[in-house]
């Protein structure tokens, strides 16, 4: 899969996606991603990218101009390698709530562009042109959109085959089956007077299922109620 950020900020995308297992992913190859610096598309020949509102009001404007200039760029790069349009997303805090189910979704696509505001944000028109979706990552206000990116680069890419090394470990996890994961535990046995569990010592596998089953339920209708009357109620529509 290939992301494509459209930025002001490459370093920053950049950096934080080449480690640790996405960087390995990309070193590998089984996601690629790179960085759009949006001021590279400018016409203006101070290499300016912003301007005041019209209208009044605090802050400065990602004018239409270069973002317009930059994602079209790479949109024809994507059609010349295979033939389609790629999705859109703005990342805001007007959009969609990420979740999940919506990295779900992404992850099936081929390209995908996420195009990240600055300052006040940008210029409506050419977010009428060429956004398809626009997605948030919670209700609280970034100072841009590289991190909200960043985040959903992530949670979309390590659903992409190949990226996770145990392929288990994206339907068991949090959020695998709408349900929060059980508790784990490691070596020693015995850490500071607290004891592993005796069922996942036994060796039954089927007592072990069974208890982490059990610990997933419990925990998430203490910690989040309404996942779990979510779960329940597609339980209930569709039996297991
Ligand atoms: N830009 C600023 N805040 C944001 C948020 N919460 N989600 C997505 N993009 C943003």
């Amino acid at each position: 899969m290939n992301f494509h950020i459209l930025t002001l900020f490459p370093e920053m995308v950049l950096q934080g996606l080449g480690a640790s297992i996405i960087g390995r992913a990309s070193e590998q190859g089984y996601i690629r991603i790179e960085a759009v610096n949006i001021r590279d598309y400018t016409l203006d020949k101070h290499g300016k990218v912003d301007d005041y509102t019209y209208g009044g009001g605090a802050g400065m404007l990602m004018q239409a101009q270069p973002v317009y200039d930059a994602c079209t760029a790479v949109q024809e790069r994507i059609a010349a390698s295979s033939g389609r349009r790629a999705r859109v997303v703005y990342v805001t805090p007007q959009g969609q709530t990420f979740c999940q189910e919506m990295a779900k979704e992404l992850a099936a696509e081929e390209d995908l562009i996420l195009l990240c505001g600055h300052y006040e944000g940008i210029d409506e028109r050419v977010l009428e042109e060429v956004v398809t979706d626009y997605v948030s990552i919670g209700d609280y206000v970034l100072t841009g959109g590289e991190l909200p990116a960043m985040v959903m680069v992530d949670a979309i890419a390590r659903l992409v085959p190949g990226v996770l090394h145990n392929s288990d470990s994206a339907v068991t996890e949090t959020f695998g089956d709408g349900l929060l994961e059980y508790p784990q535990y490691s070596r020693p046995e015995v850490w500071r007077g607290r004891k592993v569990p005796e069922v996942l010592l036994s060796g039954d596998h089927a007592k072990v299922d069974e208890w982490r089953r059990t610990q997933s339920l419990e925990r998430t209708k203490a910690l989040r109620p309404d996942l779990y009357e979510a779960y329940l109620k597609k339980t209930l529509q569709f039996p297991q």
